[in-house]
């Protein structure tokens, strides 16, 4: 029987521990396969006490026999996916045979780093918070059909075609008053996608058709998170693809009917990284205690997250755009210990009450919330404590999806699920 392409991204502002839902529910697919975004992403995962930071490979090379495929619609360094691969390989993990990379995905040039950090430098206090890993200008070179692709560098004139874009981006950087250094990256770069080349390179889409028509199940991978996406995330306040559900019809090249369950991934708060509007930011002690006991640091900039309550009219949101057929909740341990929660059931925005994000969330939002009670340290041996479980069926009653999955701790082990979620009304 032809089998489905399951979709699991993150319904917030993206670090919400993707990368630990996946490696937990590999088992269940012969294919993990990423769909967008790039080196932007930093996807931790922990088991048996040791922490694995995954910038551009899937998450499933954890488990033996999954393969793992990155997409058309990712964008990839090349310096850091061999970086990456080195760095399992020195864990005696060897990624390279089931690992396989889509010939239509673009490649990020040093000149494109070098852009990003212009452009965002030149935005000043405007600045989005750009991870500066070349993201922006790789997908307006894809876009504005000057990119570089993975199967460019199967022909024979690869290095003119690198040349002609380098001498593009030489122009536009020209036109900045910054600029950074990039011409020493260039060897490296040379020598990364050299290695890059001898790679098992697919036409994914016709790979993935094949996997599927022989009934293997698929898993797609979102990076960052609906609220970062660049048409209905918090624009100009995004990253440069479509990390919601649509965009793993596009990553991927599979038809909107092949796709099954959509997984959303949120935490039991909320954070963001970066600049742009955060309706339920808390900049205060209790902000600060989420951030100190949920490590709330970039995996991938190391930089402090803002943290803040749940935000339930951001996750209905994110439920409608992606069709969200289930969801996981992570993280709900960082809130033990509190008296009291909060959580953010409407915004009011210029005196009226709506449970809908506006248009403009840039100002005059003020979050309107709903107090419950707290609850104490999680474990797996017990069941979870009642206030706990209201927590999580006030949310259900909120988005009208189940919460399956909730997770209580960084280990692998440490992930309920809850076999018999419901809605109830
Ligand atoms: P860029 O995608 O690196 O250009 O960054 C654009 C915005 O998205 C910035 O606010 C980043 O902090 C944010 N961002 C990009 N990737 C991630 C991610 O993986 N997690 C959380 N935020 C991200």
């Amino acid at each position: 029987m032809k089998a489905k392409v399951d979709v699991l991204l993150g319904a917030q502002w993206g670090d919400e521990g993707k990368g630990k839902v996946v490696d937990v529910i590999a088992p269940d697919y012969a294919v993990i396969a990423r769909f967008q975004g790039g080196p932007n992403a930093g996807h931790t995962l922990i088991f048996d006490g040791k922490k694995h930071v995954l910038h551009t490979i899937p998450s499933g090379v954890f488990r033996p026999g999954t393969w793992n495929l990155v997409g058309n619609g990712v964008v990839i360094d090349p310096v850091i996916l061999m970086r990456e691969i080195d760095n399992l390989k020195a864990l005696g993990v060897d990624v390279t045979e089931r690992l396989l990379i889509g010939r239509r995905a673009h490649l990020i040039l040093p000149t494109h780093r070098a852009l990003d950090a212009a452009s965002e430098a030149d935005k000043g206090k405007e600045k989005i918070g750009s991870t500066l890993k070349g993201i922006g200008p790789t997908y307006m070179d894809k876009t504005g059909r000057n990119g570089f692709r993975v199967g460019d560098l199967e022909r024979d004139d690869r290095k003119e075609r690198y040349a002609t874009l380098v001498k593009k981006h030489e122009r536009l950087l020209g036109l900045y008053s910054t600029a950074t250094a990039w011409k020493e990256a260039e060897q490296e770069w040379y020598d990364a996608s050299s290695r890059l080349r001898e790679l098992k390179l697919v036409d994914s889409e016709h790979w993935l058709d094949e996997r599927l028509n022989a009934g293997d199940r698929v898993l797609a991978e979102g990076a960052q998170g609906t609220l970062l996406d660049i048409d209905f995330g918090t624009y100009p306040f995004v990253t440069s693809s479509n990390t919601i559900c649509a965009g793993a019809c596009t990553g991927l090249g599979v038809a909107p009917g092949r796709i099954g369950k959509v997984i959303g991934i949120f935490k039991a708060y909320s954070t963001r990284v970066g600049s742009g509007p955060f309706p339920t930011e808390l900049n205060d002690a209790t902000g600060e205690h989420i951030r100190q006991v949920g490590r709330e640091f970039g995996s991938t900039t190391g930089r402090p997250r803002r943290c803040g309550w749940l935000d339930l009219p951001a996750l209905r949101y994110a439920v409608m755009i992606n069709g969200i057929t289930e969801l996981a909740m992570m993280k709900a341990d960082v809130l033990s210990g509190m008296d009291e929660v909060a959580i953010c059931t409407h915004y009011k925005v210029n005196g009226s009450i709506t449970d809908r994000v506006p248009y403009d969330i840039t100002s005059g939002i003020e979050p309107v919330y709903e107090q419950l009670k707290g609850w104490g340290n999680l474990s797996t041996a017990t069941d979870l404590p009642e206030s706990l479980n209201m927590y999580i069926r006030r949310i259900e009653k909120a988005v009208g999806v189940p919460v399956r999955i909730v997770s209580i701790g960084p280990d692998r082990a440490e992930t309920l699920v809850r076999e018999s979620a419901v809605v109830l009304s």
